[in-house]
């Protein structure tokens, strides 16, 4: 994959677990509805797309068959919130990643909140492996705890947090090379800067991705940033970045400010208007 292909930013909203299925499938129709009214046709970038939404389990299948049925042509994409780290079979209650072909392209796989809910490197790297062998696009999340620490000291500490989740995704058969032919994406999430108003700055963001970037040896990895992003500061990610190309950020994972389709749609324009 060529990083030069991947200019169009990627917008994944994150609904987490605040809506029910109805609000959901309400607030993606809003979000369509207001795309078709603002004339934006197409959410397809030229190899990731736009905008994603990533409803809750519940919400992928009534979400999506709305956004294929009746707005196929914004090409708005839905990414689920988690897979199992087990395949199909005998597993009550998991939701496999093979059930989530033809609903979701890509998954969300080790936030913070599911690492607090009990995921570890192990797990995280064979829901990695399962997504990828499913053909959907894992998108791994990654995140110091430490504010105070210097972005020099967190760096090594976040890239080596990819590097565990990564080499246990080799040991169940998708080493590095075969993941990013399936197209994985890491998202940098501060854990102080998830719903705390108070973001990581793009210079930070930047620095975690190339560290990333020189950690994978030159493999071209869609980095995004996740931690407070809102319609008002969606775009100094981009400015502030697009100067360095190893640094360079791919896209926004947001949280509380996707919930407001008119926020999102906003965070959207702001993150692919033009660069000066
Ligand atoms: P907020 O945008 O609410 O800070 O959440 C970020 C996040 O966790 C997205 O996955």
């Amino acid at each position: 994959m060529n990083r030069g292909n991947m200019r169009q930013p990627l917008i994944i909203a994150n609904w987490k677990a605040n809506l029910s299925p109805g609000e959901e499938v309400e607030r993606a129709r809003s979000i369509a509805q207001i795309a078709v009214e603002r004339g934006l046709s197409a959410f397809n970038g030229i190899d990731i797309p736009t905008l994603a939404i990533a409803p809750s389990a519940v919400g992928l299948v009534p979400v999506a068959s709305l956004l294929q049925r009746e707005f196929g042509s914004l090409a708005i994409g839905v990414a689920a919130q988690d897979c199992s780290a087990e395949g199909i079979g005998a597993h009550t209650g998991e939701l496999v990643a093979t059930n989530l072909v033809g609903i979701a392209a890509s998954v969300i796989i080790g936030h913070s909140e599911r690492r607090a809910a009990g995921d570890t490197d192990n797990s995280i790297g064979r829901k990695i492996a399962h997504a990828a062998a499913a053909g959907l696009r894992p998108i791994l999340c990654v995140g110091d705890a430490t504010q105070s620490a210097a972005i020099e000291a967190r760096v090594p500490m976040v890239v080596a947090q990819f590097g565990r989740a990564t080499m246990q995704a080799a040991a169940a058969g998708w080493p590095l090379d075969r993941l990013v032919g399936a197209g994985l994406i890491v998202a940098y999430e501060p854990l102080w800067a998830i719903g705390s108003h108070t973001p990581a700055t793009p210079m930070d963001a930047m620095a975690v991705a190339r560290g990333i970037r020189a950690a994978v040896h030159g493999h071209a990895i869609p980095v995004l940033y996740g931690g407070s992003v809102d319609a008002g500061n969606a775009a100094t990610w981009f400015d502030e970045t697009r100067a360095e190309a190893d640094g360079a950020l791919n896209g926004l994972l947001v949280g509380g400010a996707s919930l407001d389709p008119r926020e999102l749609l906003e965070i959207v324009g702001a993150a692919t208007m033009p660069r000066r």
